[in-house]
């Protein structure tokens, strides 16, 4: 066991609020977090794990102006919601809060005045984008343009989202203002330039010879690149009105850099967390002997351990990151998650359809979590986590167990006679555990901590399986009382590991076991004691009832989220839909030319050996005739009696399978493919579809 020290602040990447949390970022960054954080508490350690809402940035000013709403609305919103899906998954922050907090604008200030009073900034007079039309300065996300790095053409002013580099806007190649689409133009303004540049010696020193290589390859690999591609002055204040004000004289109009402000949220958040607590919480931030460490994604990397490692540094008090454990990304059934596109599983969404299923989430989310490359979530694993890990290897071990100690002993666990060397060395495995996994959580491979976790189940089904005490029990009461007994210590010992991964299961097992503090007038269990203790849970002790832990996810279900998948995909499609190009100019003789009536189908029948094909007949007002259509796949004959259409009557006929078609139908087609009678005004078409 590791000699960790015994504080730790635990910060989670504050999520940015223009919209709801979805799996990714709970893969990413707060299951992860909140395992550690979790963990470290049942180690009796002192820990602040906190985050907040980012409420800074243009993406919030973008979406206020899209909804016409203020951007103090937007963050309103999606705090409360943001907040509630922490909650309802069990992510126990300390301290959960807002960057446009009073506490927080008060310590951003203040950090930023400290570091103007103590010149660590350069000011500098600057060409910066400017939108004519807008009246305004593209800061960041209001601009688009080429990556320099990667050539991706939609990479923002300050970060490119495809290969995560961050640069200023005035490298992007071809930029173009995301507010007009207008090419801007340079025009002088005077921001503050933190010089990244005076501390790459120290970053040096710190990351690359430091000990940072017992960081994450990825976080490393990503550092060491930064360092030795050259650090140049980087910019911490923009021309904006939503934000903190630049806290200095000669500074209107401008307000702090979000990507300044919002790390600083952690420290604000410890502080509201302390005042609340009635805590000091400066050592949390200042005593060399706390674990500082930031949970985060991949494309916040540079930031936690370049940048704000440096203003930490700068300012000269506080400990900078013993750790920053980023995560890559999760794609969602083979694509991208992306919030604008709404391609992702909303964990508001996910517990309407999934109530009280957080711990299965939580599970499929770690079993597959992104620790050392992207990985795809897809429901079928989702589905198959449950059904065979989460139902028939831990659920089916404890309901045997619960279910047979009621049977046999109505629930009260039976002395044990001498034990068996299986008992033994089942017992022996069991107490290693705990060692095992606390080696992978500190090593932040959560995965394999989870897995080693669903091993102690496996170790109770064998042993349940081996030892058959179904069968014992009519040949031999005093070896099924031994062997229930000995499982009781594996179901009691899961119950304690598993709360970490699985909380909300954690509390049901222990409730079912009656293993709560106030239900068994003894000291609740605690992690170490599944090592050192003879017994967890001793003869004579009364547990509940069986309830079951979890439930069988049927195929149902599961296509139930494909589907609404699959019509998130076919919005999109219907959103990017680009129009044909126009055609070449006609004259207005030649439309005349065109003899279009109204005419009603009389008769329609599917044209024999074909899939496209009806054979209508259409009353045009001047005659009777027939139309053979290409509309068999969007419509049935039944469904087209009757109906009005527009008729090109003047169509020289033509031949198709030997029918004679006198004239021609007018359609418009869906997005989706789907044939229409033109009639624009119906609901899904969209300007541009053409008419044939
Ligand atoms: O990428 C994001 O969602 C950012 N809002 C993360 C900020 S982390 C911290 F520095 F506040
Ligand atoms: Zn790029």
């Amino acid at each position: 066991m590791q000699n960790s020290p015994k504080r730790f602040t635990i910060t989670a990447a504050l999520p940015y609020t223009n919209g709801p949390v979805h799996i990714g970022h709970l893969a990413g960054v707060y299951v992860p977090a909140d395992i550690y954080s979790r963990f470290q508490r049942m180690q009796g350690n002192d820990v602040a794990f906190v985050c907040g809402s980012d409420e800074h940035g243009v993406p919030i000013t973008i979406k206020a102006k899209k909804e016409g709403i203020t951007p103090q609305q937007v963050v309103d919103k999606y705090h409360a919601i943001i907040k509630q899906s922490f909650q309802d998954f069990g992510i126990t922050f300390d301290n959960y809060s807002r960057t446009t907090a009073k506490i927080h604008h008060d310590t951003a200030s203040d950090f930023f005045k400290k570091l103007y009073e103590d010149g660590k900034f350069i000011e500098q007079t600057t060409e910066q984008f400017y939108d004519k039309e807008a009246n305004q300065f593209l800061a960041d996300r209001f601009i688009l343009g080429t990556c320099p790095k990667c050539g991706f053409e939609e990479s923002y002013g300050d970060q490119c989202e495809s290969c995560g580099t961050s640069h200023n806007a005035t490298d992007l190649i071809n930029p173009k203002s995301s507010i007009t689409g207008n090419t801007p133009s340079l025009k002088e303004t005077k921001h503050w330039f933190l010089p990244l540049d005076q501390y790459e010696p120290w970053l040096k020193e710190w990351i690359v010879k430091g000990h940072k290589k017992d960081w994450k390859t990825n976080v490393y690999g990503q550092c060491k690149s930064w360092i030795d591609d050259g650090l140049r002055p980087r910019a911490v204040t923009r021309d904006l009105d939503w934000g903190i004000p630049v806290p200095v004289e000669g500074a209107d109009g401008k307000v702090l850099y979000v990507w300044f402000d919002a790390p600083i949220g952690y420290i604000s958040a410890t502080k509201e967390w302390a005042e609340k607590e009635g805590k000091d919480w400066e050592p949390y931030w200042k005593d060399e002997n706390t674990k500082l460490l930031h949970f985060i994604g991949k494309d916040n990397i540079v930031f936690h351990c370049i940048i704000f490692p440096s203003m930490l540094k700068a300012e000269g008090s506080y400990i900078v990151p013993n750790n920053v454990p980023a995560n890559e990304f999760l794609n969602l059934e083979g694509n991208k998650i992306s919030t604008s596109k709404n391609w992702a599983v909303w964990l508001h969404e996910y517990l309407v359809d999934f109530p009280n299923q957080q711990d299965v989430l939580r599970y499929a989310l770690t079993a597959n979590a992104p620790e050392t490359k992207d990985n795809d979530f897809t429901w079928s694993d989702f589905q198959a986590r449950n059904n065979n890990e989460l139902v028939a290897i831990f659920g089916n071990f404890i309901n045997r167990v619960v279910v047979l100690t009621n049977k046999y002993y109505e629930g009260i666990i039976p002395e044990p006679a001498s034990l068996s060397e299986v008992d033994i060395t089942t017992l022996t495995q069991l107490k290693a555990y705990p060692s095992v996994i606390e080696s992978s959580i500190e090593r932040y491979r959560f995965r394999e901590a989870q897995a080693e976790l669903m091993n102690v189940a496996r170790l109770g089904n064998k042993y349940l399986a081996d030892e058959e005490p179904w069968k014992k029990i009519k040949t031999d009461e005093e070896r099924t009382k031994t062997i229930m007994f000995v499982s009781l210590q594996i179901a009691s010992a899961l119950a304690v590991l598993c709360e970490p991964f699985l909380p909300f299961t954690s509390s049901k097992l222990k409730n079912m076991l009656c293993l709560n503090e106030e239900q068994n007038n003894e000291e609740s269990l605690q992690w170490k004691d599944v090592s050192t203790k003879e017994t967890l849970i001793s003869s004579g002790h009364q547990i509940g009832k069986g309830e079951l832990l979890f439930s069988k996810i049927e195929d149902e279900q599961v296509q139930q989220q494909l589907d609404k998948l699959e019509a998130t995909k076919k919005a999109n499609e219907v959103m990017n839909a680009s129009p044909e190009p126009q055609k070449d100019t006609i004259q207005f003789d030649d439309f005349t030319k065109l003899d279009m009536r109204v005419g009603t189908i009389l008769e329609a029948e599917k044209m024999a050996k074909t899939k496209k094909l009806l054979i209508l007949k259409v009353d045009t007002g001047i005659d009777v005739r027939t139309i053979v259509s290409g509309i068999a796949e969007s419509f049935s004959p039944e469904e087209v009696i009757g109906k009005k259409v527009t008729v090109l009557v003047n169509l020289a006929p033509r031949a198709l399978r030997g029918v004679e078609s006198q004239g021609m139908i007018l359609m418009t087609e869906t997005p989706d493919g789907k044939l229409v009678f033109l009639n624009p005004d119906k609901e899904g078409l969209i300007n541009g579809a053409t008419i044939s």
